[in-house]
């Protein structure tokens, strides 16, 4: 281990990995990205995710979604496109190849998308970006691990990352054990917390310090998780997708905070800040 591991996401670092918006492209230039989930009574978390896979950029965003989020996905977010998975949860997992998948928010555990969630994972190579259900899901039996394509993104909360690598005494050891385990699986853990980490599969870790306590809310990882999918879909590289999307996040919500306070910006909020963040960088 050196000092030279560790570093706290700055300016400098943000400015060197975004690319702005180029004059001569189309939306084929931006890639595809796909938001999978929503369950009866979850739609939202597909919602969350799939407005914020737009704003961050991607050219063309699908949603895969069970039958019943069909109208509020239409209508919620009518520049992305519905792809139906099931009726009240997801069993049916079909994507092509050229896509960005993240999945998880408002998943749910149904055994019938854990089936299909599962024996996606088999026949996928690509990266993907895991939240939520699907860690839940992986976290049933330690063989899941292995089955989560390389250099995929995962982004556990605390009690997810527990679930997945098992309990530890405090906040250092947990950080250990992750950059063993992105080692090991070959991935990129987003370890979410006030100041987020990310841990690549070379044992860097970088510290993230934008964001504030409005995100402790819930929907606010949802978010995140459409924002990875569309900078992954663009074609950034997986570390970089991790730095700018752990810091667009934590930025857009500083600027929701400036403007609606702590206590009452949403996580729709967060989402509309994400072009002022733009503006900034631009
Ligand atoms: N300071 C800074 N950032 C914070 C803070 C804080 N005090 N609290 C939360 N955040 C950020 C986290 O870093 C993370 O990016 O907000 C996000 C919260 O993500 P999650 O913990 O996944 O919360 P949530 O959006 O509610 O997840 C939705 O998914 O994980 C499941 O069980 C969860 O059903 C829930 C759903
Ligand atoms: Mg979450």
């Amino acid at each position: 281990t050196t000092g030279s591991d560790y570093s706290v996401i700055d300016d400098q670092l943000i400015g060197s990995i975004f690319i702005p918006r180029q004059e001569f492209s189309h939306k084929g230039t931006y890639g595809k990205a796909v938001i999978v989930g929503g369950s009866y009574g979850k739609i939202g978390a597909a919602v969350l995710a799939t407005r914020s896979a737009l704003k961050t950029g991607a050219g063309l965003t699908f949603t895969l979604a069970p039958e019943c989020g069909y109208d509020i996905l239409q209508l919620s977010c009518p520049e992305a496109m519905f792809i139906k998975g099931g009726d009240t949860f997801i069993f049916n997992f079909e994507t092509d190849k050229d896509v960005t998948c993240g999945v998880g928010p408002g998943l749910g555990t149904h055994s019938g998308t854990e089936k299909s969630f599962l024996s996606f994972l088999k026949s996928h190579s690509q990266p993907l970006v895991l939240d939520a259900d699907a860690l839940n899901i992986i976290s049933k039996d330690q063989k899941n691990l292995k089955l989560i394509p390389k250099k995929s993104i995962i982004t556990p909360h605390p009690k997810e990352f527990e679930r997945l690598f098992g309990n530890t005494d405090n906040s250092f050891k947990r950080l250990e054990l992750a950059r063993k385990k992105a080692k090991e699986l070959n991935l990129y853990i987003i370890l979410k917390d006030h100041h987020t980490q990310i841990i690549t599969p070379h044992g860097k870790v970088f510290y993230n310090i934008t964001g504030n306590a409005g995100l402790a809310k819930g929907g606010s990882g949802d978010i995140l998780t459409g924002i990875l999918t569309s900078l992954l879909a663009q074609k950034y590289s997986e570390e970089e997708t991790c730095i700018l999307g752990v810091w667009l996040h934590g930025r857009a919500a500083d600027v929701a905070s400036e403007k609606h306070s702590k206590e009452s910006m949403l996580p729709t909020d967060v989402i509309d800040a994400l072009g002022t963040v733009f503006e900034e960088l631009n």
